[in-house]
């Protein structure tokens, strides 16, 4: 396969930085996810094709062999930019909701609504029939997460006052956070009766301590999503969820943005970028 997208995730700029939990050994390739061209199949392979777009995992490479059963052919409708930053936002998106069992018509708040997880959070509620309310640090990351129910800019606006305005008085049932520090105790209490509190990550780079009792209060609850070790352990069902995710996109139930191309050679700008908040959505590296 020739690839022609290789997918940037947060996850790798910290691997790299030596700060995430996984500490690969050294020498290491970073990255996960690939999006390319068949250029050969091996001689017992009949259902793919030189020139077909699929999908893999993988690190950044410009060309990978990969057994047929981790491959998986891309829908007419998305892009290779698209489909190469699917895998783990959306993977995550998909399993964090099933946790939180949210259904149409409730109301989820997003924090980092403007990176990846927060998009791939937006696009997947709506899948759903929900309402969103996008949270971000400024008025143009706002404006890059499309149409939604309500904004917060959480530099100017307090989000437990802002999401119950937002929710007339009741509160949100579903926080996403993959921000964490500071922002998570007052997110936290906009939550409404039973509401759920995805922690997803910490990109703020500091972990919060919420308060207890704030989940005992109208019977909240905080939910831990590892999306990593899950998949790891249970790759059948993961498998589903990419199929599910795949046939989706096909239908344009789900449209994950198009992401900022990077050359191959700016792959560390890229990651530096990504880590100081200067990208917008998701990125890829162009072999
Ligand atoms: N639990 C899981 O299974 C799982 C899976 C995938 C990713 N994650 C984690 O989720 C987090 C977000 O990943 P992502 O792919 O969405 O990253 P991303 O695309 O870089 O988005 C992160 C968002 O966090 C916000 N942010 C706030 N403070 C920041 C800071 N000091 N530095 C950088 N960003 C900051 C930024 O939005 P504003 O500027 O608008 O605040 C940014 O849009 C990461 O910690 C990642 O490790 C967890």
């Amino acid at each position: 396969m020739r690839v022609g997208a290789c997918g940037l995730n947060y996850v790798d700029a910290l691997m790299c930085a030596g700060g995430y939990q996984i500490k690969p050994q050294l020498p290491f390739t970073p990255g996960s996810e690939l999006a390319g061209t068949v250029t050969a199949t091996g001689k017992d392979i009949n259902d793919l094709k030189a020139g077909d777009r699929v999908l893999t995992r993988g690190g950044f490479v410009s060309v990978v062999a990969r057994p047929r059963s981790s491959i998986y052919p891309i829908p007419n409708a998305l892009t290779e930019g698209q489909a190469a930053t699917l895998w783990q936002s959306y993977s995550t998106m998909l399993f964090a909701y099933a946790r939180a069992s949210l259904s149409a018509d409730q109301t989820v708040l997003v924090l980092g609504a403007s990176g990846g997880i927060g998009r791939a959070a937006i696009d997947l509620a709506h899948s759903r029939g929900a309402r969103v309310i996008a949270a971000a640090s400024s008025d143009d990351r706002l404006k890059s997460c499309g149409e939604v129910f309500g904004h917060i800019n959480y530099s100017l606006e307090d989000l437990k006052v802002r999401a119950r305005e937002l929710t007339k008085g009741d509160g949100v049932d579903v926080v996403v956070d993959p921000v964490g520090g500071d922002l998570a105790n007052t997110a936290l209490r906009a939550l409404d009766y039973m509401g759920r509190y995805l922690v997803i990550g910490f990109a703020a780079g500091s972990i919060p301590q919420l308060p207890v009792n704030q989940i005992l209060l109208r019977n909240r609850n905080v939910i831990g999503i590892d999306w990593g070790a899950w998949s790891g352990s249970h790759s059948q069902e993961q498998e589903n969820n990419l199929r599910t995710l795949l046939t989706m996109a096909e239908r344009g139930s789900i449209t994950p943005p198009e992401p900022q191309a990077y050359a191959f050679e700016e792959a560390q700008t890229a990651l530096d970028d990504l880590m100081n908040r200067r990208v917008v959505g998701k990125a890829i590296l162009v072999p």
